[in-house]
């Protein structure tokens, strides 16, 4: 990749936790005021920058010339079976099929996250929905949120269809199940007693996949092994999101800080359910992979794989959404293994 890309770094250096462009805050006054939403900081400054860092505003790298056809197209080490007697006789062909289902899955999952979930979520504030969220900043943060979401969307579209030029296979989105985190929220918000508790389902969800996102594009922005598009796209992608965890960030603490106890109560639950959905496996994808590839004693694979607690999550990092619990002030409200989180004091 030329140096004319950007890089994870590049993204960082802008954001409002790294290095603010705006008059730097007294010490000791709170990150965002309840009161005075469009008065708060952190969105104004990341308005403020957003045509200098997003995506959007680069030349698109040229996915056909970065293809190399000899790499693995996802990091055969996180694949739940990696290790499996199954996977391991499978012929390199068959493996290498496998990868490219993964990777086109991986894709789907991350434009399902967008376009069920994240846009949704950022409409709603805009349309008002939520008690404290409101303002012309904040409007325009969530508008220029949303191109960066639906440019992701294309990305990823992108990235699959050049795979599938690229290696030959047919891999349609079409075979693939909703993915398991979409289906949750659709399940947990037809569960919902009424339309705020929808909305708050829908904007739990995003919190969670916007402050998590990072780690899940990490699994493959870091990888110097695999196909150098798809850590360049999970790259480009994760440097937006630095910036839309933050904005999610003070959506969660604002919006928290203006319900009712019981409603509060709703948020925090659907908050774990979120995670929860969100760092486990797919299982009902890798099923209906092994089918569409024909992979012998595939089931039984799967079927021993999930029986092991060890491999139920794909996503381990769960440190962003530890720290708003934490800054929510509600750490001892919420029931979750944190035990690989890391949350500075
Ligand atoms: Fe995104
Ligand atoms: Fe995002």
């Amino acid at each position: 990749m030329n140096r004319d890309s950007p890089t994870l770094e590049d993204g960082l250096v802008e954001t409002a936790e790294h290095e603010p462009s705006g008059p730097p805050l007294p010490e000791g006054i709170p990150s965002f005021d309840p009161n005075d939403p469009v008065e708060n900081a952190v969105i104004r400054r990341l308005v403020g920058n957003w045509h200098r860092r997003a995506t959007v505003k680069r030349d698109e790298p040229d996915l056909d010339e970065l293809f190399d056809v000899s790499r693995a197209d996802y990091p055969e080490q996180i694949l739940p079976f990696h290790d499996h007697p199954t996977y391991l006789a499978l012929e390199p062909d068959k493996r290498s099929e496998l990868l490219s289902w993964a990777w086109i899955a991986y894709n789907r999952h991350t434009v399902m996250a967008e376009q069920k979930v994240a846009n949704p979520a950022f409409a709603l504030v805009m349309e008002g929905e939520y008690p404290g969220l409101s303002g012309e900043a904040l409007n325009l943060s969530l508008a220029q949120a949303m191109v960066d979401e639906q440019y992701h969307t294309l990305m990823h579209l992108n990235a699959s269809a050049v795979t599938r030029r690229r290696r030959g296979h047919a891999l349609p989105d079409a075979a693939l199940p909703l993915s398991h985190t979409a289906r949750v929220h659709q399940e947990l918000r037809d569960r919902a007693g009424d339309r705020s508790e929808q909305s708050l389902t829908t904007l739990a969800f995003a919190t969670v996949s916007e402050i998590s996102i990072n780690a899940y594009l990490d699994l493959l922005a870091e990888d110097q092994a695999i196909q150098p598009i798809n850590s360049t796209t999970a790259k480009l992608h994760n440097r937006d999101e630095y910036c839309h965890a933050s904005i999610s960030h003070v959506l969660a603490e604002m919006v928290y800080h203006h319900l009712d106890a019981r409603r509060r109560r709703y948020f925090l639950d659907m908050l774990m359910q979120g995670l929860d959905a969100f760092v486990a496996n797919d299982y009902s994808t890798w099923h209906r992979i092994v089918d569409l590839a024909d992979i012998a004693g595939g089931h039984e694979m799967l079927a021993d794989c999930q029986a092991e607690t060890g491999r139920k999550r794909l996503v381990r990092d769960y440190t962003g959404l530890h720290k708003l619990v934490e800054q929510m002030g509600v750490a001892d409200q919420v029931d979750f293994d944190w035990s690989r989180s890391h949350v500075a004091s």
